[in-house]
């Protein structure tokens, strides 16, 4: 059985994709440790929130069942996203949930922030290469040994996939002759990086396009500090998605609104990262369109666009690149006759 398949890394969370199952799971790898009591849910839900794995002869929770049940978080991603242990333990969970019997091969797009792109491309591309094993360990049913195998790794910088997936269909096909030809902005804020880039022709103009640290995380310590000041509470940055997500906090039996806050860390987020933009995108009048994606895109959509004059917030903006990446896999490891076009030379062949 052979894949084309998208997959993100974030620093937040996994997205992966074969173009019928989509999965999401928070980048983050912790010790696994004896469970004495385990709670029956679905099986779909079972899994995600529950993953345990074996990769090269020692035990992880990854995802949910890190933050939950892990003593030790391991380790979060670091700045370059190379730390090669934790990509290769998230990488080769989410290529088995995606697996169809023991032995699944792949074929993989991906994506790099604008920032490390050039100098990291190779290094990941070889760390992605070759044979996966992974043992899924299960609680009420046997364990799923996995050997997988990584043909083919395209990378690209990371906001691209989000632009893919408004040029291509699922095949791979362009179908917007029109976007491809445009000039278009695109910012994909996520959980610790916002990309910029400015695409013409589908060619990035790298002196318009940039990586910044301000993301949504950004917010969340700003959130972190207010909850400290006011509550006496502290929690790590990576286990209050879900608290700021429903905007309340339960402390002590009693529900506390969160509104507040969460738009006035927003607001200072979203005015940050104007500032940053716009002293690069100085003649923002030149863009046909801006785009915003990634889930942090979602979360500040409101403060962002009204600073950008034809801007759009993508659809399923946290799954957008890793579409795009999908349906470039399609078209270049797909066995498809197609005409060639400018596109082409642009993403280049294999690596
Ligand atoms: N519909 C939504 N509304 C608000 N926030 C959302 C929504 N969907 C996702 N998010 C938030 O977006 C954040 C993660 O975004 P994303 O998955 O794009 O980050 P990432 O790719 O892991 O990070 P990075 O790009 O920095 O590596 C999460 O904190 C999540 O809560
Ligand atoms: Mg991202």
């Amino acid at each position: 059985m052979e894949k084309n398949i998208g997959v993100d890394l974030g620093y937040g969370f996994v997205k992966i994709t074969d173009g019928k199952k989509d999965k999401l799971f928070p980048s983050v790898v912790g010790q696994a440790r004896t469970l004495r009591y385990v709670t029956d849910e679905s099986p779909e839900q079972n899994l995600i929130n529950n993953l345990h794995v074996a990769v090269e002869g020692r035990e992880y929770f990854v995802g949910d069942l890190a933050n939950r049940q892990s003593d030790v978080v391991l380790f979060s991603l670091n700045e370059s996203r190379m730390d090669e242990r934790i990509s290769k333990i998230l990488f080769a969970t989410a290529l088995a949930l995606l697996a169809e019997g023991q032995s699944t091969n792949y074929n993989i797009v991906t994506g790099l922030p604008v920032g490390f792109y050039t100098e990291t491309k190779q290094t990941l591309t070889q760390l992605y290469k070759g044979r996966q094993d992974v043992i899924m360990k299960r609680k009420q049913t046997p364990d799923q040994e996995y050997s997988l195998m990584v043909n083919e790794v395209k990378v690209l910088p990371e906001p691209f996939g989000s632009l893919f997936d408004l040029i291509l269909d699922y095949s791979g096909n362009i179908v917007d002759e029109n976007l491809a030809a445009s000039k278009v902005g695109i910012i994909d804020v996520g959980f610790r990086t916002t990309d910029y880039i400015v695409v013409d022709n589908l060619e990035n103009i790298d002196r318009l396009s940039g990586s910044s640290n301000t993301a949504l995380s950004t917010a969340y310590v700003i959130i972190s500090e207010l909850l400290k000041e006011e509550f006496k509470i502290t929690k790590p940055i990576y286990q209050l998605d879900q608290t700021i997500r429903s905007s309340e906090i339960r402390i002590s039996g009693k529900t506390y609104n969160l509104d507040e806050i969460k738009k006035h860390a927003f607001g200072m987020v979203a005015e940050k990262l104007i500032t940053e933009i716009n002293s690069l995108w100085i003649n923002k009048w030149e863009l046909d369109m801006v785009f915003i994606t990634g889930g942090g895109g979602m979360a500040l959509a409101e403060y962002l666009m009204p600073h950008f004059e034809n801007s759009l917030l993508a659809k399923e903006a946290q799954f957008a690149n890793v579409y795009g990446f999908r349906k470039l896999a399609q078209r270049l490891f797909g066995n498809h006759n197609r005409t060639s076009s400018s596109l082409d030379s642009v993403v280049g062949g294999n690596e």
